[in-house]
């Protein structure tokens, strides 16, 4: 029950019920050679199906090994099993063209339409340090300790090949992405992932997470992109506001997860609905609006993100947050209209800043023969 499987037709650590940690990290390939890179994508293959199934590295690596070499495994996860570890592996733009406009691996003809840099929002304050990178990958697991070693043995096995360029921990889930799942909260304290593509809805995932064969790139077929955005959280001045105003910047109850002026978490969003003085019961610029489907003409995506706090700023307040994670079958289509629409105009701006972005095409599973961007290379 604690083994996600690692093969499939599509990359494990999208649809699988969210686990509550994560270790996302994002490199830079450092070598110019095609063969060095994709020989480290087929060890990392092998490496990441051994730790999902909650084995080392390699057989008896961390301990077994000779006594005058560096263990092959670091071995702070030995006692502990595989705690629903998924690694999921993304490519970003600068993998396919370089800054320069350069081919970097032979692989400029294959970059997808819609892996495109984001345009710039309104309102962000981005850290480059923390933004891009050519390739990601994304931990998740029940166990911190799991995720963080799974992701630290990748970088380590990758010095030379690649620099690991910015990496974040997450806690406490902030999606739910099955019908399984109770309704995680975000550091504000509401109900977050009520709404969201879920496991259990083909049809919606065929429409809004999949990459088809039709969409352009055959390699991509069955994969999807990835969306990483770390927002700060304005937590002292969010915690300084009334009940009310929190829940008319989101639209919704904070107990219940309710709509506004709706009972049970779960009821529908009744946007016509008119209260005192002919006001709209959720608010025109109330979050759950703009990002709603009904606002963006039938957009959706899939949210899987995580809260982090990572110590505090230096002038008094947590460094908090929420790092944002979304996937969608095509975010130039998908969630820049939405980011677009929320970097406008949502009530929620006053308390939240956008300071890190990643875009990565995440390409499908791997097959019984396959690596990691096998069908990319
Ligand atoms: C819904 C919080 C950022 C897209 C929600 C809900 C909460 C929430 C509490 C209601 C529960 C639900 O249906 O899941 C936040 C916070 C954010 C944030 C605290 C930032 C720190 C974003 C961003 C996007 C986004 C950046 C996309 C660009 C959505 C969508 C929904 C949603 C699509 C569902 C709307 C619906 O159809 O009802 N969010 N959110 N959110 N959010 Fe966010």
């Amino acid at each position: 029950s604690e083994v996600v499987p690692f093969r499939g037709g599509v990359q494990a650590g999208i649809v699988t019920p969210a686990q509550d940690r994560m270790h996302f990290a994002a490199f830079d390939v450092t070598t110019e050679s095609r063969d060095e890179l994709v020989a480290l994508l087929k060890k990392w293959t092998q490496m990441a199906e051994r730790m999902t199934a909650g084995l080392e590295t390699t057989e008896g690596g961390a301990v077994d090994g000779a006594e005058y070499r560096p263990p092959d495994d670091t071995g702070e996860a030995l006692d502990l099993d595989a705690c629903q570890l998924t690694l999921t592996i993304g490519f970003g733009p600068s993998l396919f063209v370089g800054a320069d406009g350069a081919d970097r691996f032979g692989i400029a003809d294959k970059r997808p339409a819609q892996l495109a840099d984001l345009p710039k929002f309104t309102g962000d304050a981005l850290d480059p340090a923390r933004s891009g990178g050519d390739i990601c990958i994304q931990a998740c697991a029940n166990d911190p300790q799991v995720a963080v070693h799974a992701i630290r043995n990748l970088a380590r096995v990758g010095f030379g090949t690649v620099a690991l360029k910015w990496s974040q921990l997450g806690f406490g889930r902030t999606s739910s992405t099955s019908t399984s799942q109770t309704t995680p909260r975000n550091l504000f304290g509401f109900k977050d992932g009520t709404r969201n593509v879920k496991a259990e809805e083909p049809a919606a995932l065929a429409e809004h997470v999949w990459a088809a064969p039709l969409d352009g790139q055959l390699w991509m077929a069955g994969g999807s992109y990835l969306v990483a955005r770390r927002i700060r959280m304005l937590i002292e001045p969010w915690d300084r506001t009334t009940l009310h105003e929190q829940e008319r910047v989101i639209g919704r109850s904070k107990g219940s997860g309710a709509p506004l002026g709706e009972r049970d978490e779960f009821d529908p969003l009744e946007f016509e609905a008119k209260g005192a003085g002919g006001k709209p019961v959720i608010d025109e610029d109330a979050h759950v609006r703009l990002a709603s489907a009904e606002a963006l003409g039938g957009i959706q995506i899939l949210r899987r993100g995580y809260n982090f706090t990572d110590g505090s700023d230096g002038f008094g307040h947590l460094d908090a947050g929420l790092f944002f994670i979304a996937y969608c079958r095509d975010p130039q289509a998908q969630f820049v209209p939405m980011q677009q629409n929320l970097a406008r105009n949502d009530a929620l701006n006053e308390y939240i800043k956008h300071v890190g972005s990643a875009v990565f095409a995440v390409p499908p599973g791997v097959g019984d023969d396959g690596y990691w961007g096998s069908t990319l290379f």
